[in-house]
């Protein structure tokens, strides 16, 4: 392991989902689907959808603020930007540069990383290096999806799965005597699998055509039964590799937070991970599937709620479009 300068900690935490709840109900009048089968195969009941006016940024800037505000930091003290998503505000330039605008800040460094659902593992990873490197002091993490303006909404095996929503971190350099901090975290990849799921047109493979939006080829495609039986076994596999690493019994763990993308995935990673399942933060019921923005949003919400209290030790893992995967463990 690399000999670290600075320790990383999570500081502040934020999260932002839009009014407007479409309901399993109501998903019944849309398309061939049942309250029933959307319930039993995934655990959602409801997701948020954002406004046409609503895009990336917006959703990141609410979310911002209130991790900024939670961190105690003053906006200015910023000194990164990278916002996890594959529903940017345009394919380019970049959300975070957007955001950066929207916070009334420039100078350093803003980007996106398209990781799918693990987006926001890849760029806490990510912020954790340049932190503990000493580069930089407090990095702003965003996980945020409109995936709802991508879905095809005639595709019942897609579209009812995906809701909108945006959760903010703030990552910073931790004092010496602190015990909040970034233990340890692991992403990968296995793009042989990168056609599983994926949004066709838009890029420079196949340009936006007539054809391309007839075939209804800028919206998700995916295979879902495919991807199902890598996502716990990728899960499993990021966690091991960090319990293993740092010699920490899965018991030890007060806190494990996984990608909300279905009920029986996150329960089959539990059951296979042997932990207690009180320990298992679960929202889907409400947001349903957020893509990158799952993590952040569920953390935001058990730390408000004081579940997740200081010195608490949480384990978090995820998977998605790529296929990637990762784990993060920290003490809050
Ligand atoms: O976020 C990261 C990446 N994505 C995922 O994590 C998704 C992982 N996959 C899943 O969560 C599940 O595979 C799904 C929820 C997407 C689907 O559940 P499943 O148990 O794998 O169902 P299935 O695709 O095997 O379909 C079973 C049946 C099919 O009908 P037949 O062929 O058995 O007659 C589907 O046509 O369910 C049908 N079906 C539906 N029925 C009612 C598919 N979607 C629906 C629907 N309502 N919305």
């Amino acid at each position: 392991m690399l000999t670290k300068e600075y320790h990383a900690k999570i500081s502040g935490t934020g999260m932002y989902v839009p009014d407007k709840i479409l309901t399993n109900y109501d998903l019944e009048k849309m398309v061939d689907t049942s309250d029933e089968w959307i319930k039993s195969r995934t655990g959602m009941s409801e997701r948020r959808i954002a406004s046409k006016e609503q895009a990336a940024s917006d959703l990141s800037y609410e979310a911002a603020v209130k991790a900024i505000e939670a961190a105690r930091i003053k906006t200015k003290e910023i000194d990164m930007i990278i916002v996890a998503t594959i529903s940017p505000d345009h394919p380019f330039p970049s959300t975070a540069c957007i955001l950066q605008k929207k916070l009334g800040l420039k100078g350093f460094p803003a980007f996106d990383i398209a990781a799918g659902c693990t987006g926001w593992i890849y760029a806490a990873n990510i912020a954790k290096q340049y932190i503990e490197n000493g580069i930089v002091s407090n990095v702003l993490v965003i996980g945020v999806e409109i995936l709802t303006k991508l879905v095809n909404w005639s595709d019942r095996s897609t579209c009812v799965l995906f809701g909108d929503g945006a959760g903010a971190t703030i990552i910073s350099r931790a004092d010496e005597k602190d015990i909040s901090r970034f233990i340890d975290s692991e992403i990968s990849a296995d793009g042989t699998h990168y056609d599983l799921l994926i949004q066709n047109a838009g890029g420079s493979r196949i340009p936006a055509s007539k054809e391309s939006v007839e075939g209804n080829l800028h919206t998700i495609y995916m295979e879902g039964n495919k991807i199902f039986k890598h996502a716990v076994k990728s899960m499993y596999q990021a966690c091991e590799v960090v319990l293993k690493r740092n010699h920490l019994d899965v018991h030890s763990i007060d806190w494990l937070i996984t990608h909300q993308a279905n009920m029986r995935i996150i329960n089959a990673l539990g059951k296979k991970l042997n932990i207690d399942e009180k320990k298992v933060i679960v929202n889907i019921e409400k947001y349903a599937n957020t893509s990158a923005a799952t993590i952040p949003i569920a953390l935001d919400e058990a730390v408000r709620s004081k579940k997740i209290r200081h010195g608490d030790l949480v384990l978090m893992a995820s998977f998605g479009a790529g296929l990637t995967s990762g784990s993060l463990l920290l003490r809050m």
